[in-house]
């Protein structure tokens, strides 16, 4: 459905759980033990179906870590079982990837997004909190190897080295995105180093880079994709800070405790798993899911802290 700005809402993000193996700093770096996993699948099922009445068609399951959730592959199999829904993706840390790729090219996963900040293991460690830097890059090429559309995502930090990660990427086949950090929760003590910086960077190691249009209808986001002849798949950048994407937003976010979220950077209070306990029906959890749609603000402010009114961590959130 379209909102007030006329923007048309076919995208889904759903957090299934807030527990994480890793803790990466600027998502969530004290041991929380989170993982108080609220939504079920049930609950995952009647959201999702609502939200096709209203349009939506792609969904992305995310976490904290989806993988290490037990109900992953049956959220994916309902999902995928929804009329109208054309794809589910995941995002997800890969440290756990390379075992279940049979499961998630059975259950029918038509996209993995695998975070990857550096190839340097001790580096890795530092960010990260464990050494499984190894996982995560066969994670990433068994995912490759199954013919899984696979993307690797990079948060920009001072140190990125873009280079040697993009000319992995390139040798490897999957995709590479570099994404501005966003100053929500830990995200706020970092310095934000800009896409544009990265791509001149880039420019200057590989050549001149020229736009290209995503073939993927579900990527119609906020992303801009790069081709260089020198390497064998895109760049893609994403730039909540310096450039402002919110015209071509097209997504809502559920929570892992089920706050259905319209817009990134601010509270949110729509609490969806609390309505479903109290035994709302499908048509009132339509008309909610509708109102929420309506109410997207027509672009964040991650330019003034003090506006930013998300207190929640990335961990909950799912990205
Ligand atoms: N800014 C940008 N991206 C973030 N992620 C986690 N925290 C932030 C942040 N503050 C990314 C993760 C992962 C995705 C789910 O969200 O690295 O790629
Ligand atoms: Fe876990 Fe992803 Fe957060 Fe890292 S960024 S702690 S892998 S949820």
């Amino acid at each position: 459905m379209l909102d007030r700005t006329g923007r048309n809402i076919t995208y889904m993000r759903i957090s299934i759980t807030s527990a994480c193996n890793l803790r990466c700093r600027y998502c969530s770096p004290e041991d929380s033990s989170s993982g108080r996993d609220i939504l079920t699948e049930d609950d995952i099922r009647r959201i999702a179906e609502a939200a096709v009445r209203l349009g939506v068609t792609h969904f992305r399951i995310t976490g904290g870590e989806p993988l290490v959730s037990p109900i992953l592959r049956d959220v994916i199999r309902t999902l995928k079982s929804i009329p109208g829904v054309s794809s589910v993706t995941l995002t997800t840390n890969g440290v756990m990837l390379e075992d279940r790729i049979p499961m998630l090219k059975e259950s029918g996963i038509d996209g993995i997004n695998v975070s990857l900040d550096t190839l340097d293991s001790k580096e890795f460690i530092e960010l990260t909190g464990r050494d499984a830097l190894e996982s995560v890059l066969s994670g990433i090429r068994a995912s490759v190897k199954a013919g899984i559309p696979t993307k690797i995502n990079t948060v920009i930090r001072e140190n990125t080295h873009a280079e040697a990660l993009v000319s992995w990427a390139s040798r490897e086949g999957a995709d590479i995105r570099f994404i501005e950090m966003m100053p929500i929760g830990y995200g706020r003590q970092y310095k934000n180093v800009s896409c544009d910086e990265i791509r001149e960077t880039l420019e200057r190691s590989f050549g001149e880079f020229t736009e290209t249009f995503s073939d993927m209808a579900y990527e119609n986001g906020p992303a801009r994709y790069f081709r260089q002849e020198n390497l064998a798949v895109r760049v893609g950048f994403i730039s909540p800070i310096h450039g402002c994407f919110c015209s071509s937003c097209n997504r809502v976010r559920l929570t892992s405790d089920g706050i259905l979220k319209p817009c990134l950077c601010y509270h949110s209070e729509i609490n969806l798993k609390n309505m479903l306990d109290e035994g709302i029906n499908d048509a009132e959890l339509t008309k909610i899911i509708e109102d929420a749609i309506l109410s997207k603000p027509e672009q964040h402010d991650f330019g003034s802290i003090g506006s930013i009114t998300e207190k929640k961590n990335m961990v909950s959130i799912g990205g």
